[in-house]
């Protein structure tokens, strides 16, 4: 193990997003601008700030068109966020968004749940988005749900996800981050379904998104940088949740896997000092405990 790790990786930061759409109490605007100006001063520099989504769906990010435009991205930041359909894409154009993420389900019934459609619905969806988007000049993201297991139909086929991921690649989208969105995935169920991705999709190609809403989230990040993937989401704090598991941990942690990369020699840009900071700033703006490890322990001053 460990005899073919990168020099440096790059997070994708999903707290103001994935994070705050689970608040059951929706997070005032100037809290969301205190959590991105802290974040940023950490040194992330992919943010997805917010979600394009109807506000009956998701009050939480009802203000996302207010928020951007009070945020103009710093220097070397992208900001990004959820687009469903093309009235997602129209509010990010105009607001001047650099970068959208559309997102899907690998499982029929998650997908209709979550976006009211069917799987070949959303695809014909995204064809009608994707290539706008970058015709305007937009970088377009995008998300397969539920690969490690859905909440309605348990195992979901991971020759489904994959094509599903192939599709969106040939729409244009730059990278399809691979979802445990209900958090139940395992390394070895991880290293099974990594492989089969990398063996017909360029591995730049795809980020992984954990949830560690049973503790398995560092664990399986870490089996995919073996695998050689380079990219991977995470929320500050561990700030999120899991609708389908009321109280339970939220994503990948970023302190979590930004220590357990400076440990192991592998760059962030992120400083991890800071990266706390902002992990408090989460919470207060939350007001409530938040679960990440390193969140709750602080950096370890070490004797050397
Ligand atoms: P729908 O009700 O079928 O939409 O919802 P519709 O097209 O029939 O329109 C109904 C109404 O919504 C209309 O308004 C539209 O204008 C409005 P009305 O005429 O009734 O007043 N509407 C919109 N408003 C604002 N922005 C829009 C928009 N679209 C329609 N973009 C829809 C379909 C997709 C909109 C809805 O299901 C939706 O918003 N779903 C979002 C759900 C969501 O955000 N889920 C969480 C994110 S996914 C996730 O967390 C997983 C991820 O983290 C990865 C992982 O963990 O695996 C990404
Ligand atoms: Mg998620």
């Amino acid at each position: 193990m460990f005899d073919s790790l990168p020099d440096r990786v790059s997070i994708y930061e999903v707290s103001p997003r994935d994070g705050l759409q689970n608040e059951a109490a929706p997070v005032p605007l100037a809290g969301k601008l205190r959590l991105l100006d802290a974040l940023v001063a950490s040194g992330l520099r992919r943010i997805e700030l917010t979600s394009f989504v109807s506000p009956r769906w998701v009050p939480q990010l009802a203000d996302a068109d207010e928020l951007v435009a009070q945020y103009p991205p710093p220097p070397g930041v992208t900001l990004s966020a959820l687009c469903p359909n093309a009235r997602g894409f129209e509010r990010a154009r105009a607001v001047g968004l650099q970068e959208i993420a559309v997102f899907m389900s690998a499982s029929e019934t998650h997908n209709q749940k979550n976006t009211n459609k069917s799987i070949a619905q959303s695809l014909e969806t995204f064809a009608e988005v994707v290539p706008p988007a970058l015709a305007a000049g937009m970088r377009v993201r995008a998300y397969v749900s539920t690969v490690w297991g859905c909440p309605y139909e348990g195992a979901v086929a991971p020759e489904r996800a994959l094509e599903i991921t192939q599709r969106l690649l040939e729409l244009g989208c730059y990278q399809v981050s691979l979802g445990d969105t209900i958090g139940v995935g395992t390394p070895l169920q991880t290293r099974r379904l990594c492989q089969l991705f990398q063996a017909e999709v360029p591995t730049s190609a795809l980020a992984l998104h954990f949830h560690d809403t049973r503790g398995t989230a560092l664990a399986n990040a870490l089996v995919g940088l073996e695998l050689g993937f380079r990219d991977f989401d995470a929320s500050v704090a561990g700030l999120g949740g899991c609708p389908y598991a009321p109280g339970a941990a939220g994503n990948l942690a970023t302190e979590d896997l930004v220590y357990m990369l400076h440990g192991m020699g592998v760059a962030t840009g992120v400083d991890l000092e800071r990266l706390v900071e902002a992990g408090r700033v989460a919470e207060a703006v939350v007001g409530r405990r938040l679960p990440g490890k390193v969140h709750q322990a602080g950096v370890p001053t070490l004797r050397a």
